[in-house]
């Protein structure tokens, strides 16, 4: 029998309030790790972390906005302090700005820029500190099927999430010889408000309604249907555990085949 045993690990998630991240936490905290929510909402951090702690998994948040590096160092410094040790990092905060390509403007680039990409490097590199230290580490950043094949109501987040997989593939060769390995997992279509904003993109595009324009995301996928947090949760726990020690830069497509690459 294969089992996967996280005991002992201490495990760090960013966006840890949202929906993706709920369903990652889940899986990392049901396999025994203890679980860090980061997240720049208070109130969803705390929900997420109570409802973790009711269902018997060790968890605790942060309130920290992943672009601010200082602080960032800081929450990664006080968890290493308490526990001695960061042994995973799942990167998952991410936001969309989905309109029209011409309607998109500098601001917006920068937004998601900072957040999906720039933010998600000052994690890496304060994990790694700690990571580095003890040859032993595995991270996992949220990608998208959007960063695997460019999105006409997305472009900008789109741009954001090839440079995740860049990102992840760069430290992955950096730190290859460390014990540590670096992967990506690109989500097709999960409920969450992000896959409101998406609706929100397509009735701009094509005069729908904003529940049509989800209905016609999900339609793209081959099987019709959209996934669950703890599809993704389960891929990230393959990438967390002892199952895959060589395999790292690696990018995995959880979207019922919409894109094969
Ligand atoms: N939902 C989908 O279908 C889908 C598809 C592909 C990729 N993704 C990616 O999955 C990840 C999680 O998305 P989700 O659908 O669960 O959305 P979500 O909105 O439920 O979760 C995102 C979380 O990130 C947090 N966040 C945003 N900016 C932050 C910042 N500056 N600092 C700290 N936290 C911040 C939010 O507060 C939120 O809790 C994102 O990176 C998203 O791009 C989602």
């Amino acid at each position: 029998m294969v089992s996967i045993d996280l005991s002992g690990k201490i495990a760090v998630i960013t966006g840890g309030g949202g929906v993706i991240p709920q369903g990652v936490a889940k899986c990392l905290g049901t396999a025994g790790a203890k679980i860090y929510l980061i997240d720049v909402k208070k109130e969803s951090a705390k929900k997420a972390a109570d409802s973790l702690r009711e269902s018997g998994i060790a968890a605790d948040y942060s309130i920290a906005d992943i672009t601010d590096s200082g602080r960032i160092n800081t929450v990664f410094e006080e968890i290493h302090t308490k526990e001695g040790h960061i042994d995973l990092l799942v990167n998952c905060a991410g936001i969309m700005i989905s309109k029209p390509y011409m309607e998109l403007t500098d601001q917006d680039f920068n937004r998601q820029l900072s957040i999906n990409l720039v933010g998600m490097d000052n994690c890496c590199r304060a994990a790694l500190r700690y990571m580095k230290e003890r040859r032993y580490g595995r991270i996992v950043n949220i990608s998208s099927v959007a960063g695997r094949s460019g999105a006409p109501t997305a472009v900008q987040y789109s741009a954001s999430k090839f440079g995740v997989i860049g990102l992840t593939q760069g430290i992955a060769a950096a730190v290859v010889k460390e014990g540590i390995t670096v992967n990506t997992i690109c989500p097709g279509s999960v409920m969450s408000p992000l896959m409101q904003e998406v609706g929100a993109g397509y009735a701009k595009a094509f005069g729908i309604s904003v529940e049509e324009g989800i209905k016609m995301h999900i339609a793209k996928s081959p099987t019709g249907q959209a996934q669950t947090p703890e599809d993704m949760g389960n891929a990230v726990l393959f990438f967390c555990s002892d199952l895959s020690p060589h395999i790292t830069g690696c990018s995995l497509n959880v979207c019922g085949g919409k894109r094969m690459d």
